[in-house]
Order: structure tokens, then sequence, then C-alpha cells
């Protein structure tokens, strides 16, 4: 049997090697694993695969209440198309054959991989013809009054994710054309035939990563974060019904149907405060709402489990009543007021948290199907009417603004499938 510790080291390790990437990393991290590290299951044909790239939610496993959980290991990729043509009907084979080639050397699962690929608007600026009428995405902007974020350009973004660190590094090495096979599959071509890497962002979501990485800047250096907390700041988030399903996210008809649009922001996390100004309950209040703190919903030690497949929002007041009574409100009450259609959140969050650049950070990935979604959702968190109420400032007592840094924003499309490969706007050939 592997001991505990054996195990918390091995997962430590793969963790970083998955920061670092590269060959050595992926050698390093697989030397390490019994037997070179675990076979991943096999992959099948590209069209057996659904339309959606997105479609991981049914392949992704589910805790205990049900709610699905996010794979633990995740790299970003953001890629640049040399020059200012349109590209060529060469790279467009090239990046065909490379995702087909990952699709049928890992099963669609977090024990394999899953992966979307995302064009920019700064990637459809290349052609003549306009995207269709039903697709909303404009370049990315500011948020909020209080945020000066890059604005990102590049062409597209890979995202990979797994819950075993060696096979995103190993998907990730075949992709830059760094191996010629991964998990047994033989690669016809890279991604960077056709694409430069601008940019590569890593990170980790799941019980336990959190606290072996909390040696970073931002988060307090008594080691706050607990051994069950999923995430840098401590609860679960993602409950069942407080996200967008995959069909209310989807691009419902046109060239583009069954694609969507995805927002890629960069966060910067300053939990000094968070956890050496605050006890437990006042972290409730600010993540959850005032009430849930009262009402003890999440004991001392817990993480949000105890609410089951629902973050419980209507036990909590109205936001300005919150103000009113107890000077603050909190992240999930502002959330879950405004921006939301049919009682459900317009968006679907893939969010993760990272240790790039040695700051805690966290990737928040989102899909929609427009991104107007995404601001409208940006412009509930922002809270600003609250501060009318003397007690909420713009970033103070007000969800968890105080503790989060907006960095960089890019905005995305997701194709359907069968465009995943440097679509043009009409999504006709050329
Ligand atoms: C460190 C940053 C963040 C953390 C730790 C965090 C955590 C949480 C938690 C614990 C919840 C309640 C539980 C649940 O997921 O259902 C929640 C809800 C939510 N959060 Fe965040 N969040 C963060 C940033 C953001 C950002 C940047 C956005 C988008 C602008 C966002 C959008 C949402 C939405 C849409 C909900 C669900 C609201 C509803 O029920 O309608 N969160 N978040």
């Amino acid at each position: 049997m592997v001991s505990k510790d054996t195990e918390r080291s091995r997962r430590e390790f793969v963790k970083a090697a998955v920061a670092i990437g590269g060959a050595s990393a992926l050698s390093a991290c697989t030397d390490r694993l019994p037997g070179g590290g675990p076979d991943a299951p096999s992959g099948s044909d590209p069209a057996s695969r659904p339309a959606r790239q997105y479609a991981w939610d049914g392949a992704l496993p589910t805790d205990d209440a049900g709610n699905v959980r996010n794979a633990r290991h995740h790299v970003l990729l953001l890629l640049d198309l040399p020059g200012d043509g349109t590209p060529s009907a060469g790279d467009r084979e090239a990046v065909g054959t490379v995702l087909d080639d990952l699709d049928r050397a890992y099963e669609w699962s977090a024990d394999g991989l899953l992966f979307t690929v995302g064009y920019s608007p700064f990637y459809f600026d290349r052609f003549d013809a306009d995207l269709p009428g039903n697709v909303d995405l404009p370049e990315p902007e500011a948020l909020s009054s209080f945020e000066d974020p890059v604005l990102e350009d590049p062409d597209a973004v890979l995202h990979l994710a797994s819950d075993h660190g060696p096979v995103v590094l190993a998907a990730e090495e075949a992709l830059r054309g760094n191996r010629e096979e991964a998990n047994g599959q033989s690669f016809g071509a890279a991604l960077t035939d056709a694409f430069e890497v601008r940019d590569r962002r890593t990170g980790f979501v799941g019980t336990g990563l959190p606290a072996q990485h909390q040696d970073v800047e931002g988060v307090p250096d008594d080691e706050p974060v607990s051994e069950d907390a999923p995430l840098y700041m401590g609860f679960k988030s993602g409950f069942k019904k407080n996200q967008a399903t995959e069909d209310r996210v989807a691009i419902s008809q046109g060239a583009f149907a069954d694609g969507t649009t995805q927002h890629v922001s960069k966060l910067r996390l300053r939990l000094e405060d968070w956890y050496g100004e605050q006890d437990h309950e006042n972290r409730v209040a600010e993540m959850f709402c005032p009430a849930h703190a009262e009402e003890g919903k999440i004991p001392e030690g817990g993480t949000g489990e105890s609410l089951g497949t629902d973050s419980g929002m209507d036990d909590c007041q109205d936001p300005s009543e919150s103000a009113r009574e107890h000077g603050r409100v909190g992240h999930s009450q502002k959330m879950a007021t405004d921006a939301r259609e049919d009682d459900s959140p317009l968006i679907i969050r893939r969010d993760f948290d990272s240790t790039d650049d040695g700051q805690a950070t966290l990737h928040f990935v989102a899909l929609h199907e427009a991104i107007a979604d995404f601001a409208e959702t940006r412009k509930a968190m922002n809270g600003e009417e609250l501060t009318e109420n003397p007690a909420i400032r713009q970033r103070v007592n007000n969800g968890i603004l105080e503790y989060t840094f907006v960095r960089r924003r890019g905005n995305y499309l997701l194709p359907p499938r069968s465009l995943r490969a440097l679509p043009t706007p009409t999504g006709a050939g050329e």
C-alpha cells in the first residue's frame, strides 16, 4: 500500500511538473510514477466524439452529492498565427490532424483528456467576411470601474484538462511537436506547424491541491489553506444548481450551432486579509451570504459540502437587505440575484487555481452563449449599486472583491467540433 505521505509527495511532484512543463518535467514525472506513469485509457474515432467541444459535464466525475467535479490539472496555451493573413490550407490540415490524433490518443474523460480550442475576435478579423449575427464575440474590455486588465489578443486558446498531470504534459508535448506520440498514438502533425505559443498557463483544482501549493505570494505564511479545500479561498464552487447547463450556453443555430463563447480571465488573489482578519464565519458571510454565516450552514472546517447541490441562495436575503442588516453582502448572493434566466446562471464556470508567476492566481474560464452574458454576470459581481449603503464600499464588504484583482481578459469562440480547425467566419471552406 502507498502511504499517505508518499501519495501526497507524489501528487505535489506531479503538480509542480505540470507548472514547469516540457519534456524533462514529463520524463521526471513519469519516471517517478509506478510503472512509468499510468497508461491513460485510449481515445476513439474523432467522428464518435460529441459535436460540442465543451461537452465535458457528462465525461467528468460527480461528487457524492451529484455535482460535476472539474478535472484536477489544467493547461491553457495562448496561440498566435504568424503574419497578418488568413491561415493556409496546410495550416488547417495540420491543426485538424493534430486535434484528431489527440481524440484518438485519450479517452474523453477526466482519466483521459478533455480539451477545447477557441478563436478570438482578432483571429476572425483576418478574414473579409463577418461572423454570423447570432455570434456575440466582441474584443475584450475592462468590466469594472476598478480594473485595468491587459486585453488579450492571441488568435486562439487551447484548454487541456485531466485528473492526471502526466496526461496533460504528454498531450502538450505532442501538440508542440516535442514528441511524436502520446499514450501510444502517433501524431501526424503538431499544433506548432501552424501556431506559435504565446503564453502557457497552468493550474489545478480539487481537494488537497491548493493546500499543497500555498507557499506562494498572496497566501499568508502560516499555511491557512485547509487540506480539504478545493480552491485557495477554502470553499467548493460549481454546485449543480448554480451552473448553467451545456444546453443553455450552446449557440443554438447557424454555422456555429453547438459552439459556445468563452471568457478567459486571470485574477490575482491576495488572501492575507481573507485569512488574517476574518474567521470562518466572516468568510462564509462574504463568500455566500451573512444569513448562511448566522445560521451555521457551513460548519467550521467545512468547505460547503453541507449544501449538497445548491448553494442555498433562496435562504439568503436580498443583497440590499443584507447590506442594511449586516453591513456586508456575499459573493454568491450577488451572483444569484441578477444575471439569471429561468432561475439558472448564464454561465458555466470551469475555473482553476494556479501558482503562475509565483503568485496565487485564479484562471477563470467561463462558457456562455454570448460574451454579453459574461459581462452581465460580472456586473452582478461588481455590486456597484450596493455602495449606496455607506457600509458597502466598492471593494470592501462587497463579496470577494477585496481579495481578487483582474489582470487579463480574453474572449473566444469555441466552434463546434466539426469547425475546430481554423474556421472561417462563415463556417464555409475556403
Ligand atoms: C477567486 C474567485 C472566486 C471564487 C473562489 C468563487 C467562488 C464561488 C462560490 C463558492 C460560489 C457559490 C457556490 C457555487 O459555485 O454555486 C460562487 C458562485 C458563483 N460565482 Fe464565483 N467565485 C469566484 C469568482 C467568480 C467570478 C470572477 C465570476 C464571474 C464574473 C463568478 C461567478 C459566479 C457565478 C455565476 C456563481 C453562481 C451564481 C448563481 O447561483 O446564479 N465567480 N462562486
